[in-house]
This record gives C-alpha cells, sequence and structure tokens, in this order.
C-alpha cells in the first residue's frame, strides 16, 4: 500500500490518480478531504502536528500485511524573510514538514521492518537545496529532509528499507498557486527547459524508486533542469 501524507494538496490531488495504478492509496489530508472517491483510495484525517493523531492513525493499519510506501507530501509553507520571521510561523513550519514526517515514519518502520521491505520517499524542493529568498523555515525543513533520509537508509538498509528525496522543482499547481504572475514568470524564466513540470514526472519517480532496492539515501532532482 502506498501511504500518501499531503494527498489532498495541489500535487498530491494530482498525483493520485497515478498512484492507484501503482499501488492502493491511503491518503492523508488535514482539513478538507476532496472530492476524489476510487475504490484503490482511502481517505484519513490526519493532523501531522498531532503525536496522538498520528499514532491513532497507525494503530488502524495494525494488522495490515501489505508493504509499505510511505510518501511525505505534506507541507506548510509561511513566507517571510528571516529578519521578521515569527517564532510561531517557524514552530508551525517545522511541526508539519520536520516533526511529523519524522512522527509518521517512526511509527511505520516496526512495521517495514517485520515485513523486511518498506519505502520512504520525502518530496522536499529546489527550495531546500539552494535556498529560496523569503522562506526561511520551509527552506530550512526541506533542506532537513535531507538529512532525515541520509539517516533512514543508513538506520534500516538491512532491512530492506529505502529512504529517499525527490527535490521538486516548480509545478504547475499547488504552492505555486500563491505566486503573483510577476513571480510565476520569473519562475518560468529560469527553468532551462522553460515548462513547469506535471504529476507524470513525479510518479515515474516514484515508481522507479518502490521498484528499486538499491537507489537508497539519494536525491532525484524533478526540476527541468534548475
Ligand atoms: N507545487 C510545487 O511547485 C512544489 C515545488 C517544490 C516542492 N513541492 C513539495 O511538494 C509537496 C506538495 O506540495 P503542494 O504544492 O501540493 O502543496 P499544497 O497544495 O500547499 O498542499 C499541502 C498539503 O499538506 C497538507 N498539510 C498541511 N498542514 C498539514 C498538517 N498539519 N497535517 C497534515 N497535512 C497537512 C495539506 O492538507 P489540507 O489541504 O487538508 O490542509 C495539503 O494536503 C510539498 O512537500 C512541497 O514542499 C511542491
Amino acid at each position: 500500500m502506498i501511504i500518501l501524507t499531503g494527498a489532498s494538496g495541489g500535487i498530491g490531488k494530482d498525483i493520485l490518480p497515478l498512484l492507484t495504478r501503482l499501488d492502493d492509496v491511503v491518503a492523508l489530508y488535514n482539513s478538507k478531504a476532496p472530492k476524489i472517491s476510487d475504490k484503490k483510495i482511502s481517505w484519513h484525517n490526519v493532523n501531522l502536528s498531532s503525536e496522538e493523531e498520528v499514532k491513532n492513525f497507525c494503530t488502524t493499519l495494525k494488522e495490515t500485511s501489505q508493504r509499505i510506501t510511505l510518501i511525505h507530501g505534506a507541507a506548510l509553507s509561511i513566507d517571510g524573510i528571516a529578519a521578521q520571521f515569527s517564532i510561531d510561523s517557524w514552530d508551525a513550519v517545522m511541526d508539519v514538514n520536520l516533526r511529523g514526517n519524522f512522527l509518521l515514519t517512526r511509527e511505520l518502520l516496526l512495521k517495514m521492518i517485520e515485513q523486511k521491505w518498506g519505502r520512504v520517499i520525502h518530496l522536499s524542493s529546489v527550495a531546500g537545496l539552494r535556498g529560496a529568498p523569503g522562506t526561511i523555515a520551509y527552506s530550512a525543513a526541506k533542506t532537513g529532509l535531507l538529512g532525515m533520509s541520509r539517516v533512514l537508509s543508513r538506520e534500516y538498509a538491512r532491512f530492506g528499507i529505502t529512504s529517499n528525496v525527490i527535490a521538486l522543482g516548480y509545478f504547475s499547481t499547488g504552492l505555486i498557486e500563491t505566486l503573483d504572475e510577476k513571480n510565476r514568470k520569473k519562475i518560468l524564466e529560469e527553468i532551462p527547459s522553460k515548462e513547469l513540470g506535471n504529476p507524470t514526472n513525479i510518479v515515474d519517480a516514484i515508481e522507479f524508486l518502490m521498484k528499486s532496492e538499491y537507489t537508497n539515501g539519494s536525491v532525484i532532482n524533478i526540476d527541468g533542469g534548475i
């Protein structure tokens, strides 16, 4: 089974139908489940900032005997330059993007160890590789995913579990919708392919990572050449 966090987000909703071709999908959302119904998709409401909610969700999966591919897609971005960024905003971003990722991974690792198979895939960003001005906490958290993934890859490889990062460039949906026309234009100009990414680009990489037992601790850039 694929467990996808952020399934209700722009990218989540777009990749969902493609993911169902690879496996059943347990789709996690925070505020409102989109009206997407498919017998291969089951929706669950889990606030990743809450350790209790994460634990409760994982107990519902207790009896599963299926292999787990965990895709961390949930993210929160709050804009603001470093000198004026509030600690509350910092904590809120870290709670979802790093702590939430850790909480869910930690709960599912034992199950993956039992299965002697597991795939952990973190959706990071070009912002986490080079830093995007105005996103101090988001960029820091996205860089943090690289460290987290590398530790997981080294601790659990011997149990058939891999952990990799997909570092996304700019896509035609989701977070990009918060940008104004001028900033969108600027972004397009710096993409060598001059095109925003599409959901197939992401799912191709996910499928590869699901199949590959020897790709571990890697960062795959899906960014049109940025
Ligand atoms: N779009 C892009 O161009 C782009 C570029 C680079 C990287 N990425 C990465 O791709 C992933 C998806 O991005 P997106 O553009 O689809 O973002 P998005 O549209 O803003 O969606 C964010 C998702 O995270 C969920 N979420 C937020 N807070 C949560 C919480 N406390 N608990 C559980 N879930 C929570 C949201 O759930 P609700 O909607 O239910 O609240 C939503 O499903 C992110 O990791 C992002 O960093 C995207």
